[in-house]
């Protein structure tokens, strides 16, 4: 399908919560690859393999045992929907990611998603790398502050336990991980167009994407 949109951006900027808005309004398919990331990771904490052993963990993306079912996630047939929430598990999902043969590894799954009537990418690298032709793409902004307060916000509904400061931390030191790797760090598309959450409530980004959409 050529009806791709791309939504990139940092933790916490509110891409997933527009994804799947969008996703629910247009009907096509959602794509989270940040839960992809975060599955392999699941498997590499469970498989107990070593984050320098670059054969195994290509290995383990290429054959990854996930099936993402409506809204949850399944791992060898488990749901772990929950447990790759946590911190613990994007720490190593952002180690992980860096490597390039494991971005490699999972580029052809994640491209699957692309069917009819259309896709709903939300990543780190969806205008960038998996979909570089998707005619839309919009990447997602705003200050660490604010992202660490949304994200969390969103492990205490969750359930999980949250720390404001360590948060902060935590999403600085992926950050600076995405950003500097150097396969597909993260950077908007030359062609993508920016949004500053900052600012803005969930209904107002919803909005501002429709508007840039659909006018
Ligand atoms: O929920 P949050 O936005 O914090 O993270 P996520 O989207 O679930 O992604 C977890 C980690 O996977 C990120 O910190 C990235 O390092 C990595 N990732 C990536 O490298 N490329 C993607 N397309 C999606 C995620």
């Amino acid at each position: 399908t050529k009806n791709i949109i791309a939504i990139d951006g940092p933790s916490g900027v509110g891409k997933g919560t527009l994804a799947q808005w969008l996703a629910c309004k247009t009907g096509f398919h959602f794509l989270d690859s940040g839960a992809i990331y975060r599955s392999l990771a699941y498997g590499v904490i469970a498989d107990g393999i070593d984050l320098q052993d670059v054969a195994a963990l290509s290995e383990l993306a290429k054959t990854l045992p996930v099936e993402f079912k409506a809204t949850s996630i399944l791992y060898k047939g488990d749901d772990i929907t929950s447990k790759v929430r946590t911190e613990d598990v994007a720490a190593v999902a952002s180690k992980v990611a860096a490597i390039p043969e494991v971005r490699q590894a999972l580029l052809e799954r994640q491209k699957a998603f692309a069917q009819e009537p259309g896709l709903i990418a939300d990543g780190r690298d969806m205008g960038t790398v998996v979909f570089p032709e998707a005619p839309v793409k919009l990447f997602l902004t705003a200050s660490a502050e604010i992202r660490a307060e949304r994200r969390v916000k969103q492990l205490k509904n969750q359930g999980n336990d949250a720390n404001i400061a360590q948060i902060i931390q935590d999403i600085k030191a992926r950050d600076e991980r995405d950003a500097n790797r150097k396969t597909a760090p993260l950077k908007p598309a030359d062609d993508a167009m920016l949004i500053d959450t900052s600012d803005l409530s969930i209904d107002e980004v919803c909005q501002k994407a429709e508007s840039i959409l659909w006018e």
